[in-house]
């Protein structure tokens, strides 16, 4: 009887030989010679194992998963052979520096490319301003082939190998990477794995009954199997459809987690996991840095589960992972996983997806400017912020989705919170139905069956600037002051930064009005953009604000890596942590004075510099911080022996 490790060798023998078997015995000798050759066949040394091992674990003996990665490793070498000299350099590069992305320099932006630059083009043109912002990393919403109409912006993807011709082709697209990176900036795309739109063609051949495509997709002949799955899964766009599955013309009932023009591809049919993975490679080679993993939750289906977070969707994405240091060794992945905060940290990992969305951070940052209380939030950077090495978060203050209210319901207990009723009042201060409050927020997905609803809206409306609120610009202010500081890659929704409002048309425009997302998603506002050096204009104030505190960041180390250690302030509206032992944060989330006893800090110097107002405050005083005010304090934590002395 064979070992597992025997039993991998023999595989990865069998292997080798099926990628060169293509080749005659003369083409053969040539590449063996090759440096192609010699990297490839080391990384597939080093990460076939894993690839088998997870898909096996997913799929055990099924007795297609061999053919399967015959074909799949035999794509992997053409894809890596064929992949420019410039990106084999980054993946040596990228190698070994293995956290670059954590790196005090690294500063996000996100747009989708018609709205802010009219097409892929547009972006190139705008690499002067992306650089006079600071970014280094870029994310563009998605941008293949997609339906007509209803598209979910994008997120229905008709084929992952044409570019939607409203925005360019696939060559733009590779220019568009070229680009940035000769400008330093890394690109980021969507690789939108757990549906096709129905216009993609694996979908109609599916539909159609074409046996090479049977059973891509979850197709049921009538509502038994869906009834049983629809008892336990989550609705997540209920407005649009209850449970999770939509009728076709003829009938049957198809698989759609989010719409009906959006079908769940089917992983238990190991030929799935090829066909994608092929896609996966195509979408690297063209430049692509970082792939944007999107619902990771949903991949794997198991009646009488949640079909959410399920061990073999980890299994999947480690197989994919595993694909990629084969292929395209420095592309990395970020995990788009909205849910549970423990759910959430189960897919980071260096194997698994190296960064992810902070939802977590994300919602309590806006929790806490509600509350007016630091409680939850500095409770989750305490106990659920410090990762992994080599892996890190994305910070950001708001995305092109909604604002869920994902903290744990345990978490909150803690402070005897109950969850549900504060996510009710969360909910209610957001969009304007609570006296008092300076937000003017849009419901999403109401849910009056579940009590459950999400917020939309952008940074500047959430926060109350279109109403004029005097403490508008200081909020946005501290909430990027927050994820440019707290360890991760900070990530700014292009728009947020000249204080871009809501906007409402999305109402007048039939394939929009059911989604209120697209209320903090509006076109770039040129006027806006061109008040952003006028300290005269809010747009100005907010964008001055902004690009310093960007500068300050990339110019101190001390804000780069991952860690954070909580500085406990002891007070509840001001938020304390330190980093890397050199910069203390102090963040004021309330509209008045708040005073910090001297005791506070008596384990640190007399007086330290604070890097945004570029004034020493003595430490050895009580410290005033004035209404939604931020320090950046250069100091050395801990120096207990030289305050002693
Ligand atoms: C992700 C996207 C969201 C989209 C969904 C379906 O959650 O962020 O915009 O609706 O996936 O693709
Ligand atoms: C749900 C999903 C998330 C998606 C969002 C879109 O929260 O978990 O993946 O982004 O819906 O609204």
């Amino acid at each position: 009887m064979l070992t597992p490790s025997q039993q991998v060798n023999i595989t990865l023998e069998h292997i080798h030989n099926h990628i060169l078997a293509a080749y005659s015995a003369k083409e053969r000798a040539a590449i063996q010679k090759t440096e192609d050759w010699k990297q490839f066949s080391t990384r597939l040394h080093t990460y076939f194992p894993t690839l088998m091992w997870e898909l096996d674990s997913v799929y055990g003996n099924n007795e297609a998963v061999l053919p399967m990665l015959q074909q799949l490793m035999r794509m992997a070498w053409q894809s890596y052979a064929e992949r420019s000299a410039p990106l084999k350099q980054q993946d040596a590069e990228r190698e070994a520096n293995p956290d670059w992305f954590l790196s005090n320099k690294m500063v996000g932006g996100v747009c989708y490319v018609d709205l802010f630059a009219g097409n892929l083009r547009g972006i190139i043109d705008s690499i002067p301003y992306f650089k006079e912002l600071g970014l280094t990393y870029l994310h563009l919403m998605p941008l293949f082939k997609c339906p007509e109409g209803k598209s979910d912006g994008g997120y229905a993807v008709s084929s992952y190998r044409e570019v939607n011709p409203a925005l360019g082709t696939i060559e733009d697209l590779r220019d568009v990477a070229e680009a940035l990176r000769e400008a330093g900036i890394t690109m980021v795309v969507d690789f939108i794995f757990n549906h096709t739109s129905n216009e993609h063609e694996w979908a109609k051949a599916c539909a159609a009954g074409d046996p090479m495509y049977d059973n891509f997709y979850y197709i049921f002949p009538d509502r038994w199997m869906p009834d049983q799955y629809d008892r336990t899964v989550r609705e997540i766009f209920p407005d649009q459809h209850p449970g999770a599955f939509s009728q076709l013309w003829d009938g049957r009932w198809v698989w759609t987690t989010f719409n009906s023009f959006q079908w769940d591809l089917n992983y238990s049919n190991p030929w799935v996991f090829r066909a994608m993975a092929g896609e996966m490679m195509f979408i690297a080679n063209l430049g692509v840095d970082i792939l944007r993993m999107d619902a990771v939750a949903f991949i794997w289906k198991q009646l009488g589960t949640d079909c959410e977070n399920l061990p073999q969707a980890h299994a999947l994405i480690r197989a994919f992972n595993a694909v990629m240091r084969i292929a395209a060794p420095s592309v990395l992945f970020k995990s788009e996983a909205i849910v549970h905060p423990d759910k959430v940290v189960q897919y980071i990992a260096p194997n698994e997806c190296q960064l992810s969305y902070n939802p977590l951070q994300m919602a309590l940052l806006w929790n806490t400017l509600a509350t007016r209380d630091v409680n939850l939030l500095q409770q989750a950077l305490t106990f659920r912020h410090n990762l992994p090495a080599n892996t890190g978060w994305v910070n950001y203050v708001r995305c092109h989705d909604d604002i869920g209210w994902t903290f744990a319901d345990e978490d909150a207990a803690h402070f005897g919170i109950n969850g549900f009723n504060h996510r009710q009042f969360l909910n209610r201060f957001y969009v304007n139905r609570f006296e008092g409050s300076f937000a003017r927020g849009v419901p999403f997905q109401d849910n009056p069956n579940t009590g459950d609803c999400r917020i939309s809206g952008t940074c500047a409306s959430l926060v109350g600037l279109e109403q004029d609120d005097p403490y508008a610009i200081d909020r946005i202010r501290l909430l990027h002051s927050i994820i440019l500081s707290a360890g991760g890659l900070p990530l700014i929704y292009l728009g947020d930064e000249v204080g871009t409002p809501n906007d409402m048309s999305y109402l007048e425009d039939e394939n929009k009005q059911d989604d209120s997302r697209w209320a903090h998603r509006p076109a770039r506002d040129c006027a806006l953009y061109e008040q952003r050096n006028d300290p005269s204009t809010h747009a100005g104030q907010i964008y001055q604000g902004l690009r310093q505190l960007i500068e300050l960041r990339q110019s101190h180390e001390g804000f780069g890596g991952s860690d954070l250690s909580i500085f406990d302030c002891k007070n509840p509206h001001v938020l304390g942590y330190s980093r890397n032992n050199s910069i203390l944060v102090l963040a004021n989330f309330s509209e008045q004075e708040q005073i910090l006893s001297a005791l506070t800090f008596s384990l640190l110097p007399e007086q330290a510099h604070d890097l945004i107002s570029n004034q020493t405050i003595r430490l050895d005083q009580d410290v005033v911080l004035q209404p939604y005010q931020v320090l950046w304090l250069e100091v050395v934590i801990d120096q207990t022996a030289e305050k002693a002395a």
